[in-house]
């Protein structure tokens, strides 16, 4: 695809192709997330930063990436503080704040809102996640995360067996992911969630009509023994109609170090799109495995940063430009030390 001047909006958008650009040009970002060096190539450009659903990676890290390619980020976070609680369409604050800005990031509660948004935008728009459906960068970093853990390994995306576990129905990240496991060869995917909450089957069968593996379990323990990808997921609280609703779910598949020890093959990678949720009666990534080597939480929050440059490097059509307005950091870095 030519991303120069495109919306980011859903995975349906990309082949093979353009998501493996996508990662060759977030492995040319690392020197910059890694403060090695400082680039100045979007010096004057805004990013207007549109959270509408609760968010601290998501936002940060659209606003960080863009930060650190040298533009600058204008925010807003919820609808109280913006004029769509005056009754303003998403399509007019697209035409407004579209003139303030080179690329819009947008996350909102409702299913479809932010491609109705990038339909009235004169500016790209990226989608930080509408509703339950998707959540194209999340994906794009949980992949890219998954081929650097495997490839340490010597092994590929290709062949790649990963267990979701969790609220499959609302997750828009595992919606967007599976979506992108669709485009690599012989994927196995071992669906792990209550019956109520199962991937929605049009997205097993895409992935299914796609050559993919599909298993489906609404147990744990003996599902995640041969996977070298346990991705874990929260209980989409806010999905459903009441607190009581999620609380018959929260809790059920709850990963620790005993149960990876007895049940996971030895160096499976446990993954998350975060934030996790470490109440006591949901605790479904448990602090025992923060010392457990393969998990690799952090550094997907790590990647999304390459990611994200990466995009807007493509999207703002400066790729080529990144290491020509570039110079060494000045400043004590500890990530060196
Ligand atoms: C996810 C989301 O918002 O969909 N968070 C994120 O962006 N990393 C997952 C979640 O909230 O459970």
């Amino acid at each position: 695809m030519n991303f120069t001047g495109a919306h980011i909006l859903s995975i349906g958008q990309f082949q093979r192709q353009d998501v493996e650009q996508i990662f060759s040009v977030a492995d040319r970002m690392e020197p910059y997330a890694l403060r090695k060096r400082v680039t100045r190539v979007l010096e004057g450009a805004i990013l207007g930063n549109m959270f509408f659903e609760a968010s601290t990676r998501t936002r940060v890290s659209f606003g960080s990436a863009f930060n650190l390619l040298g533009g600058e980020v204008r925010e807003t976070a919820g609808f109280e503080s913006s004029a769509l609680v005056k009754g303003e369409s998403l399509q007019d604050t697209a035409r407004v704040l579209s003139g303030f800005s080179d690329v819009i990031c947008m996350r909102h509660p409702q299913e479809g809102s932010v491609a109705d948004f990038a339909s009235a935008s004169r500016v790209p728009v990226m989608n930080g996640g509408d509703g339950s459906n998707e959540h194209p960068t999340q994906a794009l970093l949980d992949l890219y995360t998954i081929g650097r853990e495997l490839g340490a390994k010597g092994r590929t995306i290709d062949g790649l067996r990963i267990a979701m576990i969790g609220d499959l129905r609302h997750g828009r990240t595992v919606h967007s992911l599976s979506k992108l496991l669709s485009l690599y060869n012989n994927i196995q995917v071992m669906l792990i969630s209550p019956k109520e909450l199962a991937l929605p089957e049009n997205i097993i069968e895409q992935m299914r009509s796609a050559g993919a593996t599909v298993t489906i379990s609404d147990e744990l323990n003996n599902s995640i023994a041969n996977v070298d990808i346990a991705y874990s997921t929260r209980i989409q609280e806010e999905r459903f109609t009441s607190k009581a609703e999620a609380d018959v779910y929260r809790g059920k598949f709850r990963l620790n170090q005993a149960i990876y020890t007895q049940h996971c093959e030895p160096n499976t990678v446990i993954m998350h799109p975060l934030p996790r949720d470490s109440r006591s009666d949901a605790n479904e990534l448990d602090c025992d495995l923060d010392d457990n080597p393969n998990l690799a939480i952090f550094r997907q929050t790590d990647n999304g940063l390459l990611i994200r440059m990466a995009l807007f490097a493509l999207v703002l059509d400066v790729v080529d430009k990144v290491d020509e307005f570039s110079h060494e950091v000045q400043w004590y870095n500890s990530r060196q030390q």
